[in-house]
């Protein structure tokens, strides 16, 4: 076995669903989670906070980033790694916490099997597993891809995507309540079924977002983001003040709110030019609507990320860490 150099991975968060895209839409924001890996022949597993160096406890076996590496290498010898991670968004928020750690642990293992002489995953091969191992793969293909990204699993197993850009005078920040919702919980949820009219707002949603990115007619955005009959109406139940907020942000002049995710983060659209004015207010507005009473920031200007996942190779190896 080669141990490779230390690596440094960089993967943006994600706003999945954008509305009526239940599963297929997702967006790379420019907030990242960062994770840097060395290689040990002893294998064990270890991280530690990137900002403290303090070991965070969690078992191996429950680490998205070693259970995607370990699936990447399948049968193969496996070395053990220590990770320092940090994030600038918070886990389990409804910002592709998940994936984030799941594309960095399927590069760590395509990487490692390229300086160990096996050929490394195709972007497809990457693709599957990471469909395979989050569920859906909305998520995952912008962290990997960065951008505006409608993916979907095909019949033969394959991930198709199509990769887009927003129009440049969309603003957008992400709200971030203080509790969490587990996706798998939300999930669970859901109705089975839905009815013809249900399903109808969601087409035509997707249509008018697609509408909206080939063409920047932000009357097409309006439609879009409150079409979802699918999981809104559902989810904005565990956010009080949802709708009071909405309506908060639209008498400000905003386009309007989507759940990120499962939830409970929030991402506002707005158009570029009302944002100084958003800076101002929008916190004490969130806070308020919300009901949060928090000292952390609660709402992040962001910006739309188009490169996705990042590897820088020979870095220094870690400093020290306690254990
Ligand atoms: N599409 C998924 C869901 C994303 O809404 O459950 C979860 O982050």
């Amino acid at each position: 076995m080669i141990l490779p150099d230390n690596i440094t991975l960089k993967v943006p968060a994600t706003s999945a669903n954008l509305g009526p895209g239940f599963d297929l839409f997702g967006l790379a924001l420019q907030a990242y989670s960062t994770f840097q890996i060395s290689f040990q022949y002893e294998n064990k597993f270890e991280i530690f906070d990137l900002n403290n160096r303090q070991k965070i406890d969690i078992p191996e076996k429950s680490n998205l980033v070693r259970k995607a590496f370990l699936r990447t290498l399948g049968k193969r010898e496996s070395p053990g790694m220590q990770m320092l991670y940090t994030s600038d968004l918070p886990t389990s928020s409804g910002f592709g916490s998940s994936a984030s750690a799941l594309v960095a642990g399927v590069a760590a293992g395509s990487y490692f099997l390229k300086k160990n002489q096996s050929a490394a995953l195709s972007l497809q091969e990457e693709l599957e597993i990471l469909t395979e191992l989050e569920g859906h793969p909305d998520n995952v293909c912008p962290a990997r891809l960065g951008g505006f990204i409608f993916s979907s699993l095909q019949s033969d197993g394959k991930i198709r995507y199509i990769k887009k850009s927003l129009p440049q005078d969309l603003g957008l920040a992400v709200i971030i309540p203080h509790y969490r919702v587990s996706t798998k919980k939300s999930r669970s949820k859901l109705p089975k079924k839905y009815g013809m009219n249900d399903i109808i707002s969601n087409l035509k949603g997707t249509i008018h977002w697609m509408e909206y990115l080939n063409t920047g007619n932000q009357d097409d955005l309006l439609q879009a983001i409150h079409l979802d009959r699918i999981h809104e109406p559902y989810r904005s139940k565990n956010i009080p003040g949802y709708f009071k907020l909405q309506k908060s942000l639209k008498d400000l002049g905003c386009h309007g709110t989507t759940i990120s995710g499962s939830g409970p983060g929030i991402l506002v659209y707005f158009p570029q030019n009302i944002k100084n004015e958003l800076i101002h207010n929008i916190k004490s507005i969130v806070n308020r609507d919300l009901q949060l009473n928090q000292n952390t920031d609660s709402v992040k200007f962001t910006e739309p990320d188009y490169t996705g996942l990042i590897i820088n190779e020979n870095l220094p190896a870690a400093a020290s860490c306690e254990n």
